[in-house]
């Protein structure tokens, strides 16, 4: 139809995928192989049929073994720049995709080769396509705060090599039991650093893990945020300081935090001012990328073009990029 056309040609800006979230499962079956890393699985069908959650934990359980596969450079490059080729298949001109590097420094791969293969993969697309990419360096919220400070002292003699990539911090994993104050000190040296902050919050989380986020982590966007809803001065505070929140439509529907897409609280926080925008968070695991998210909530939802506009509108104000590049895309 031609909402649907719209939507393809829309230009977009994607700002919660998690690159490892991007493994299609003939990926991961080619690269354990080459790797000789062995899968629980027998076959890619296998592999998708495992792919029906609970949870955001079950999913992770998961995510977190398909990960294993990811040894080399070239294995990373690959990774990117297969999303790379979907992101530009569905008219997303930016993207500031998550990494999670201690789910491969736990397993002896070196930080260097996590961040080499990334960057180089975005910087060809840069190079080639005019594709604008930038990476934010996620701690994993079930480790401790000690092992995620480690991380980011590991991560600090690649900073002027990769200054024109790596532009921030967040937040993610296992959100119950793991509050934001949790990581108090390493948010402020990673600010101290001049990183761009953002975290996951309120996914399952309650409302005060959003506060927690906001007020002591210093966080410039919140990632999900849907539970945000249920307190009602949270949510005028996100609509006065139009404080993103990066929602992911289909996770929330493969996760269980939503029953029915038909009941995402993502056109209410819309049509109420806030700055909601729709992200894949990991395509490979929740049936699809930036376009498949935005059609099946443009006809969940009853989405005007105006309001698919503002959608896409408000990816590209909630990015960490120049004003004047924002004009250029939209
Ligand atoms: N939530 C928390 N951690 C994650 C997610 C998510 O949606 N995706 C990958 N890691
Ligand atoms: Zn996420």
């Amino acid at each position: 139809t031609s909402l649907h056309d719209f939507i393809q040609h829309l230009p977009k800006a994607e700002l919660h995928l998690h690159i490892e979230g991007s493994l299609e499962p003939e990926m991961m079956f080619e690269l354990a192989k080459k790797n000789q890393v062995s899968l629980p699985y027998a076959s890619v069908e296998e592999v998708r049929a495992a792919y029906d959650f609970a949870d955001l934990q079950s999913f992770l359980d998961l995510y977190y073994a398909g990960a294993a596969v990811l040894q080399t450079e070239q294995d990373f490059f690959d990774l990117t720049h297969a999303y790379i080729q979907r992101a530009l298949a569905d008219q997303v001109r930016h993207v500031e995709l998550f990494f999670d590097p201690q789910t491969h420094t736990a397993r002896g791969i070196a930080i260097a080769t996590v961040f080499a293969g990334i960057a180089r993969a975005l910087r060809e697309a840069k190079a080639q396509h005019g594709f604008s990419g930038t990476m934010i360096m996620c701690f994993l919220r079930h480790l401790s705060e000690e092992d995620a400070i480690a991380t980011l002292e590991a991560a600090l003699p690649l900073r002027d090599a990769y200054a024109d990539v790596w532009i921030g911090v967040g937040l993610d994993s296992a959100e119950v039991g793991n509050p934001p104050e949790k990581f108090t000190h390493v948010f402020t040296l990673a600010q101290a650093m001049g990183l761009h902050l953002v975290a996951h919050a309120g996914e399952e989380g309650p409302p005060a893990y959003i506060h927690g986020a906001l007020d002591v982590l210093q966080v410039e966007r919140i990632d999900h945020g849907v539970r945000a809803e249920e307190d009602a001065a949270l949510m005028q505070r996100l609509q006065q300081t139009r404080m993103p929140l990066t929602v992911c439509p289909l996770s929330n529907l493969k996760l269980c935090v939503v029953k029915d897409l038909r009941e995402h609280n993502l056109a209410r926080m819309l049509r109420d001012g806030l700055c909601v925008t729709i992200n894949s968070d990991d395509p490979a695991y929740f049936g699809g990328y930036m376009n498949t998210n935005f059609i099946a909530t443009a006809d969940a939802l009853d989405l005007s073009k105006a309001e698919l506009v503002q959608l896409a509108r408000n990816s590209f104000e909630a990015a960490f990029v120049s004003d004047e590049q924002k004009q250029v895309w939209f």
